[in-house]
């Protein structure tokens, strides 16, 4: 079992932010997750796209390179910005990052056409997650769309060995009982790296309730996304320990 941090996201981010930069598909949820996750947002030519949480701006540049007009990319970690804005110094593309919390967007209502989350929520308690979606509608113009990725809340409960290529300190199996409390966890990359990551675990249902208590009223789309067959022969090694799981949660709404 891994030894809890103990340091707030903020920190670990901080501490980790050299870690995150990559040019090229690296950790496991760079191929299980994230195409997938950009694939919700359709089209987004010439369109003006928020990144939450945005790191060192892995999806900020993929969205740029699947055709957005521009892309604010927030995050809480100054290491992450930092890096983030290092990448983009030469001001080829349109992305514009700052230093923010997603609780507080500092936006104009209705800005942009998609709000992207990869993999932040999973950082926020129910009650933060509501907040955060309320500043998302009010950003989001008519008809917009949000869309987000985080763990599989099954995930843990499925699978608990941390010799594998990601993985959650779950004391318990209860899916339930573990809600609202954070679980210390990592996932690992095709280089060998593991990226220390954490998952407030929210019931499927959590996650419904905030984005209508926010004001999305509109069918949300769902993929429950692992391990394709692409992957296994890609590097089947890497793969298979978590092959047949359900490892994200993806969902997109419209305003
Ligand atoms: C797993 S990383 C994902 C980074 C990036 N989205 C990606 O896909 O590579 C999660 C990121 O969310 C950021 N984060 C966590 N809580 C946040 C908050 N409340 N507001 C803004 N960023 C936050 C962290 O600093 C970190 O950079």
């Amino acid at each position: 079992m891994i030894k809890p941090f103990g340091k707030n996201t903020k920190d670990i981010y901080n501490q980790n932010a050299s870690s995150w930069v990559r040019t090229k598909p690296n950790s496991l949820s760079d191929f299980t997750g994230r195409p997938k996750i950009l694939d919700l947002c359709g089209d987004i030519k010439n369109l003006k796209v928020l990144d939450l949480g945005c790191g060192e701006g892995y999806g900020s540049r993929a969205l740029i390179h699947r055709g957005a007009a521009s892309v604010e990319g927030i995050d809480i970690s100054q290491k992450m910005i930092n890096l983030a804005k290092e990448k983009e110094k030469e001001k080829l593309s349109n992305i514009n990052y700052q230093v923010c919390d997603i609780k507080k967007l500092p936006f104009k209502n209705n800005t942009f056409d998609i709000v992207l989350g990869l993999f932040v929520f999973n950082y926020l308690y129910v009650d933060e997650t509501l907040i955060s979606m309320k500043e998302i509608y009010r950003v989001l113009k008519n008809k917009g769309k949000f869309v987000f990725g985080v763990p599989h809340p099954s995930f843990p409960q499925i699978k608990q060995n941390d010799d594998e290529p990601f993985f959650f300190d779950f004391e318990t199996r209860g899916y339930f009982s573990s809600r609202d409390k954070k679980f210390e966890g990592f996932i690992c990359c095709r280089d060998g790296k593991k990226l220390p990551v954490q998952m407030i675990h929210k019931l499927i249902e959590d996650y419904f309730y905030c984005l209508k208590e926010s004001g999305f009223k509109s069918l949300p789309e769902i993929k429950e996304l692992g391990v394709l067959k692409e992957h296994l022969d890609l590097k089947r090694e890497f793969f298979e320990p978590v092959n047949d799981i359900p490892l994200h949660l993806a969902i997109a709404i419209n305003k």
